[in-house]
């Protein structure tokens, strides 16, 4: 059978704190996880929760205070995997003065590609994570915010990894940048790429991953695939606004509606029901009505809940101690 693209098991790690550093502060405790070959997997937490610990330890930039992982197989002290895996860290340090040309064909030297594959392989990533051909030979501390994790990621594929490490890649985009990004990432499943992917936005998990990991103070809360975790959120309401409606007709209708509620608002109407299922029931009602649709859309976000919930309950029991 073939090994998990990623397998941790009860992976822990203190740093040791305070001026003669005799205090420890435990960062992430008994993780296990396993990530499958091909799919974009999600690691999801808060500010602090230890989701970069993790990825440095898988990097072998520290060593874990207890546990051990395997990456396609090997063991993270073989440093001979590394040649197969990818990585762009949280806040990627760029050598300034290269051009970003320069220092993709210096990143594929160190993989010891010949001087031609470099010269491609360098093109190839640039065009790859869309970065403008007219940037391609200014030095790289000219560039923005965007345009550095446009490189931090086509660097971090110039060895066509098997399974690519990205530590918040949308962190300090604009909208049009992350939209980007995340297609970028999207893409990397067409080329059987697992992808490692940190963040502590949901949005970006929900819509990118087949599966994901909840990590809540160094430990982990759940995972699973997203659906069950969105299931584990509970029902979400959904809220339908109109316009036009003869509003004593509306409302006798939805009376009949277990838990509805019905706002007037300028020139139209707001409806809220409690789950997705009492959506057709409500959009008969409003046909009834006379009154026309705007828009359909889910309120909350039950997975969005359960995370944020989650964190408050720890915090309150941080608090008791
Ligand atoms: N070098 C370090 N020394 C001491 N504590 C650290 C160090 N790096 C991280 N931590 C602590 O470990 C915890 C996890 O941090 P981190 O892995 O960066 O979380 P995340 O990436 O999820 O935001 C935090 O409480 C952080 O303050
Ligand atoms: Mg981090």
């Amino acid at each position: 059978m073939m090994s998990h693209a990623v397998e941790i098991n009860n992976l822990t790690k203190d740093y040791e704190v305070g001026f003669w550093r005799k205090r420890k502060v435990r960062a992430l405790d008994k993780l296990s996880l396993e990530v499958e070959r091909g799919e974009i997997f999600g690691f999801l937490g808060a500010n602090g929760a230890g989701k970069t610990t993790t990825i440095k330890l898988l990097m072998r930039l520290m060593y874990p205070t207890g546990g051990s992982a395997t990456i396609l197989g090997r063991d993270i002290g073989d440093i001979s995997m590394h040649a197969r895996i990818g990585y762009l860290p949280e806040h990627p340090y760029f050598y300034d003065y290269l051009t970003a040309r320069e220092f993709l064909e210096y990143c594929a030297e160190l993989f010891g590609y010949t001087r031609h594959e470099r010269k491609r392989r360098a093109a190839d990533m640039l065009s790859r994570v869309r970065l403008e051909e007219k940037s391609w030979n200014k030095q790289l501390r000219k560039f923005s915010k965007g345009m550095l994790q446009r490189v931090g990621l086509a660097q971090a594929l110039v060895n066509d990894p098997e399974v690519v490490f990205l530590d918040e890649p949308m962190s300090g985009l604009d909208p049009i940048g992350r939209r980007e990004v995340r297609d970028l990432i999207a893409s990397l499943r067409e080329t059987g790429t697992t992808v490692f992917l940190c963040s502590h936005i949901l949005a970006d998990i929900e819509v990118l991953c087949d599966r994901a990991a909840i990590l809540q103070r160094g430990r982990l809360a759940h995972a699973g695939r997203l659906d069950e975790l969105r299931q584990l959120g509970g029902e979400r309401g959904m809220e339908i606004t109109v316009v036009g409606a003869n509003m004593p007709e509306l409302e006798a209708r939805l009376a009949g509606i277990e838990g509805s509620r019905l706002t007037a608002s300028p020139g139209g109407a707001r409806i809220e029901v409690p789950t997705e299922k009492q959506v057709d029931a409500a959009l008969d009602a409003v046909r009834a009505s006379g009154a026309r649709l705007v828009s359909v859309h889910p309120v909350g976000n039950p997975l969005e809940e359960l995370f944020v919930a989650k964190v408050e309950m720890n915090e309150g029991q941080e608090e008791k101690k």
